[in-house]
């Protein structure tokens, strides 16, 4: 049986959470293995659109199972907070169809403050972060402080690793000119939410593979994407996270032979959201026009996104760092009505041509684009399901992309709403 993994081509926002929606329909479970509620994953069905940030995409369709693997860092009052918000849109969620990883790591009330914190002070990078508290609770992971959701089993536990955790925190706090945070700021929210988590939790390493063993489907639903991968991303301007598919092995607790194909999601065109270099960057009328027809604000913060020309450069690299095996091409639509279109194809530094993103931040930010101009098409591909509803221009330029990304396109989406997808190859059946 095939197991497939969707990871973000490009920085983040690509269309993961429609894809990952119109391919649970084929798949037994969802599985979200790493990030967190900086996530923000938009699915219309129906005419109803539903915002995710914890949720597994796959929530809405009823009759799956949905996980939230230890990768993930969970902030267990955004969790609840959107279980609300989707139950008021009629989807109910319980334990019977979400289950989360016991040894997932907490996102609490101090990560917020330290991250806002550090990103308003002048002496540390500012990155555009979510202000999640995303980077504090990884660190706080990787630094072996952190309080793992299955730790709320244990008040006296729960207390002392607060005490111990706010000992590093605090000292930054006062270096930061901040108020501290004291362990009854957080301690009884922390048990007055246990009795309502504590259902939710088991090792679901041990369901996804005895899942995988008796050859159920299982859907990876990767968030962010490649240039916000932790290693291979804009550093230091990426997320705190490994976002390719390596990551979806380790953060759910199955082997990497688990996982078959690889589903890149990559826009037609490029946004990015916070601070960072973005080499086929548009300040002029056409980024606003791109923003402006692909409604490019974000889903978590409602920032404007910046857009530019699809930089294929980048999704090569990313096709190899996180080895992608096919491409979901999104928001095709949005260059419906555009004369001519420009690919980057080669990057210009210091008189030499590079066909890759160096590693240090400083060349990343002064990096020339070289473009290749396409003709654009006038008939519209918006809410096309078919290859011969394109126009041909159109065809083409997907065609063009798939050359110079080294990859092929297995599914084309042309709409936000869930049934407006081309198949051309099925990820499930590689
Ligand atoms: P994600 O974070 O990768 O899941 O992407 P977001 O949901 O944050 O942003 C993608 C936005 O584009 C959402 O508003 C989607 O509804 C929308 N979208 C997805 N696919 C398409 C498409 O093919 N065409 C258009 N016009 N919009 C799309
Ligand atoms: P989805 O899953 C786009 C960006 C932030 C910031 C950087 C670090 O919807 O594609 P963080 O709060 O993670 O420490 O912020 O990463 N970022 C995203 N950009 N889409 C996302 O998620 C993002 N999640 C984080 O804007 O630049
Ligand atoms: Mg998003």
């Amino acid at each position: 049986m095939t197991n497939v993994a969707v990871i973000g081509g490009q920085w983040g926002d690509e269309g993961k959470g429609k894809i990952v929606d119109w391919l649970s329909s084929r798949s037994d479970i969802v599985v979200r293995f790493q990030g967190g509620h900086n996530a923000g994953h938009t699915l219309v069905i129906d005419g109803v659109t539903y915002k995710l940030s914890l949720l597994p995409s796959g929530v809405v369709r009823g009759g799956k199972i949905s996980v939230i693997g230890n990768g993930v860092v969970i902030d267990p009052w955004a969790l609840f907070a959107e279980i609300d918000a989707i139950a008021a849109q009629g989807v109910t969620i319980t334990p019977d169809c979400l289950r989360i990883a016991e040894n997932a790591v907490l996102i609490l009330p101090i990560h917020g403050i330290v991250d806002r914190a550090r990103e308003a002070n002048n002496g540390t990078v500012t990155i555009g972060t979510t202000g999640r508290g995303i980077g504090p609770a990884y660190e706080d992971k990787i630094a072996r402080r952190a309080i793992r959701a299955c730790d709320l089993a244990d008040p006296d536990e729960v207390a002392a690793k607060v005490e111990a955790l706010l000992l590093h925190h605090n000292a930054l706090l006062r270096g930061l000119n901040q108020p501290e945070v004291s362990a009854q700021d957080i301690v009884p929210k922390l048990l007055a939410i246990a009795p309502r988590l504590l259902p939710y939790l088991e090792p679901v390493w041990l369901r996804l593979n005895a899942a995988h063993h008796q050859g159920q489907r299982i859907l990876f639903e990767g968030a962010q994407g490649a240039m916000l991968d932790v290693d291979h991303g804009t550093y230091p301007f990426v997320t705190s996270s490994n976002t390719g598919a390596g990551q979806a092995a380790t953060g759910s607790g199955l082997g990497p032979g688990a996982i078959n194909y690889v589903l890149g999601i990559v826009k037609a065109y490029t946004t990015r959201v916070g601070m960072g270099p973005f080499p086929t960057e548009l300040q002029d009328e056409v980024g606003e026009r791109i923003g402006k027809i692909g409604h490019e604000f974000g889903t978590v913060t409602g920032r404007k996104r910046r857009c530019g020309w699809f930089d294929a450069v980048m999704v090569r690299q990313a096709v190899k760092t996180s080895g992608i095996s096919g491409i979901a091409l999104t928001k095709l639509d949005v260059l419906d009505g555009f004369t001519e279109l420009k690919i980057c194809t080669g990057y210009r530094l210091d008189g030499q041509v590079l066909d890759y993103l160096p590693a240090r931040s400083k060349l990343q930010a002064r990096v020339e684009p070289i473009y290749e101009t396409l003709p654009g098409w006038s008939d519209t591909t918006a809410g096309a399901r078919s290859w011969s509803q394109l126009p041909a221009a159109a065809i083409k330029y997907v065609r063009r992309l798939e050359e110079l990304i080294d990859c092929p396109v297995a599914l084309l989406s042309t709409s936000p709403k869930r049934e407006d997808v081309i198949l051309v190859h099925d990820p499930f059946a590689p």
